[in-house]
């Protein structure tokens, strides 16, 4: 079809404010899937979303809309809702002209509403504002109206109301994508030049890249190369998602499609890399900032057995997840395993659980940590590294306190939308977790927005959580990375009978250390089985001891529950309970199970 007559698009949504729903109804007006076909949300893909609720990877569909007797090709490019993946969400906002900013007419603008629409807006996008849930009996659209005009100068006149569970208004919502929207800015008879936007990797078929072709066109048997490893393929399979795989010859300007020239290694497929005709280089498109670790965690086999095929799960799950960051890693209690950088707690919330439904793996995943900055001194070591910049996310590699000049630690910028009545509550949250107040507004006449300047640290292990209790759900969340900023930090070590534990160590800031230090003793006091010997448990920053325990002495007689004589017995039992003992690390003569590091470290 002509430029004109094509449109690119994307849905940005609050989690369950119903972008699935919308992106099924539009697919099924059109015929491109069966109504009730059992396909429900055929868009959201893996299992985990499906269970979850939430859309992790990207996809897309082609849909042939009829207006005015011409046929026009709408491109739904699909984005992820969450707080952690606005990465993904920018990159699939970069190869649309406008998008749907749909929006529950009963839960109101929420904290991914605002966050989606600045990333929209910052994008020079066209914005369609619809309200979804009209049918709801407690829906309130007029209100939700003074909401987007209050946040974002959208005039009540211009918003859609619509279902997307019962199709009323879908007609509409095309008519405006194709009324309001441009098309892309193209040239078809230029030099091939196509951005990779997203890439997986498929058993068959090899890596596939699903691209949006800028100018020119590409047909299969064609060489094309990529302007950032410089390699070349041939072009074996082109394929349009309507939203099933259609086969096609050819690709042009301002189409979207999946290409697969039958590379093995995903690697090769990078997100944000252009292509181009082997005979006619281009310059690349503006790529994309490549995606930023923000969490970490260490990940071990729960049984020296399982080591391998968790190695093959990470292997097969890091394939598809590029955004996944991997070292490897060994404590002296858990063995040899693997260190994992993920965009956020969601993340790699998300990981985890795909590691255990679809590889049947059940490892040990160690509490998630930030990376800190820090300063050091000059020294020789320093100059000879060329820097004196240290990025470290693993407490073990925290230097001495004398080599250090500054500390800085990672911050967001968090958006809160909440009903008014829990604004006392949440304040006091914010602040217990070192927030800074940016902005507090009305949003309508009982609706306010907050935003806070926060520790990524304070946010990474369970502020989603208290917020969403201490409102019962009624507040939302969303975050965006707001740089490093200076930052009294200490290196907290856990002492036991005198002899510093490296695995138990954490990163604090100076006005958390006697806090945490307590609360980790009390813990370990509880964990670590009573022994022969006494065991003192300390909590210590630069050498000052801020918390302690003791363990009393306890000798355990396996044998005491036997009632005399049967010899061979008691041999066994003793016998038994060497077995065990080794199973155990020592520390200062006090046998840690390896249980008690993996229940201190879970959390
Ligand atoms: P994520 O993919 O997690 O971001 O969610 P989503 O925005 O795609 O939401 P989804 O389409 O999964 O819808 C969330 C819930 O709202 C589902 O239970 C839908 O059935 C329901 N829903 C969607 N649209 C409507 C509507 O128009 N009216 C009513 N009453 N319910 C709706």
């Amino acid at each position: 079809v002509p430029i004109e007559q094509i449109r690119n698009f994307s849905i940005i949504a609050h989690i369950d404010h119903g972008k699935s729903t919308l992106a099924d109804r539009l697919l099924e007006y059109t015929g491109a899937i069966k109504h009730n076909s059992g396909q429900h949300q055929v868009l959201d893909k893996l299992q985990v979303e499906k269970e979850r609720g939430i859309t992790v990877k990207a996809q897309s569909a082609s849909i042939v809309y009829n207006y005015n007797g011409k046929p026009y090709i709408l491109n739904l490019i699909d984005t992820p809702g969450h707080v952690d993946f606005s990465s993904e969400v920018s990159r699939s906002l970069s190869v649309c002209q406008g998008v749907i900013l749909l929006v529950d007419a009963n839960d109101g603008v929420q904290a991914q509403t605002v966050a989606n629409f600045y990333l929209a807006f910052g994008k020079d996008l066209k914005i369609i504002p619809v309200l979804n849930k009209i049918d709801l009996k407690q829906a309130n659209p007029d209100k939700v109206c003074e909401q987007l005009r209050t946040l974002f100068d959208i005039e009540p006149d211009e918003v859609l109301r619509i279902s997307a569970k019962h199709g009323i208004g879908i007609k509409e919502v095309f008519e405006k994508i194709i009324k309001e929207l441009p098309h892309p800015e193209v040239d078809r008879t230029g030099p091939f030049q196509a951005l990779i936007y997203d890439s997986w990797f498929d058993k068959y078929r090899g890596a596939l890249s699903l691209i949006y072709v800028n100018s020119g066109s590409a047909k299969i048997g064609d060489s094309i190369s990529s302007c950032h490893t410089k390699k070349f393929y041939e072009v074996k399979t082109i394929s349009v998602l309507r939203p099933e795989e259609e086969n096609v010859k050819k690709i042009v300007a301002g189409q979207i499609g999946l290409v697969g020239c039958n590379v093995r290694n995903i690697k090769e497929a990078i997100i944000g890399d252009t292509l181009h005709l082997t005979s006619t280089p281009v310059s690349p498109l503006p790529g994309f900032t490549p995606p930023k670790s923000m969490v970490f965690a260490g990940i071990y086999p729960s049984t020296l057995s399982e080591y391998t095929d968790l190695r093959k799960a990470i292997e097969k799950l890091t394939l598809n997840d590029s955004a996944v960051s991997v070292d490897m890693d060994t404590s002296p209690a858990l063995g040899q395993g693997w260190r994992l950088g993920f965009l956020g707690l969601l993340h790699l919330e998300v990981f985890s659980q795909r590691l255990q439904q679809e590889y049947g793996t059940e490892p040990i995943i160690t509490a998630p940590s930030v990376t800190y900055l820090i300063k050091l001194k000059s020294t020789k070591e320093t100059e000879k590294k060329g820097t004196n910049e240290l990025y470290i996310n693993n407490p073990i590699n925290f230097p001495q306190s004398f080599n250090i000049t500054e500390t800085y630690e990672p911050m967001i910028l968090g958006t809160i939308i909440t009903p008014d009545t829990y604004l006392g509550a949440i304040v006091q949250l914010c602040q217990e977790r070192r927030g800074v107040q940016v902005q507090a507004l009305n949003i309508d006449n009982d609706r306010i927005m907050l935003q806070y300047q926060l520790p990524l640290c304070e946010v990474v292990l369970d502020f989603h959580d208290s917020l969403k209790s201490l409102s019962s759900g009624y507040c939302s969340f969303d975050y965006e990375d707001y740089g490093y900023q200076l930052s009294n930090l200490v290196k907290l070590n856990i002492l036991l009978n005198s002899v510093p534990c490296e695995e138990l160590s954490t990163i604090v800031h100076v006005s958390r250390a006697q806090l945490v230090g307590r609360q980790m003793v009390l813990k370990l006091k509880d964990l670590i089985p009573r022994q022969m010997i006494h065991i003192a448990i300390q909590a210590s920053v630069n050498g000052k001891i801020l918390a302690r325990e003791n363990i009393q002495p306890y000798r355990k007689d396996v044998t005491a529950k036997l009632y005399g004589g049967d010899v061979t017995r008691r041999m066994k039992l003793l016998a038994q309970q060497s077995a065990g003992k080794k199973k155990m690390k020592m520390i200062a003569n006090i046998s840690v199970p390896r249980n008690t590091f993996i229940d201190f470290l879970k959390k």
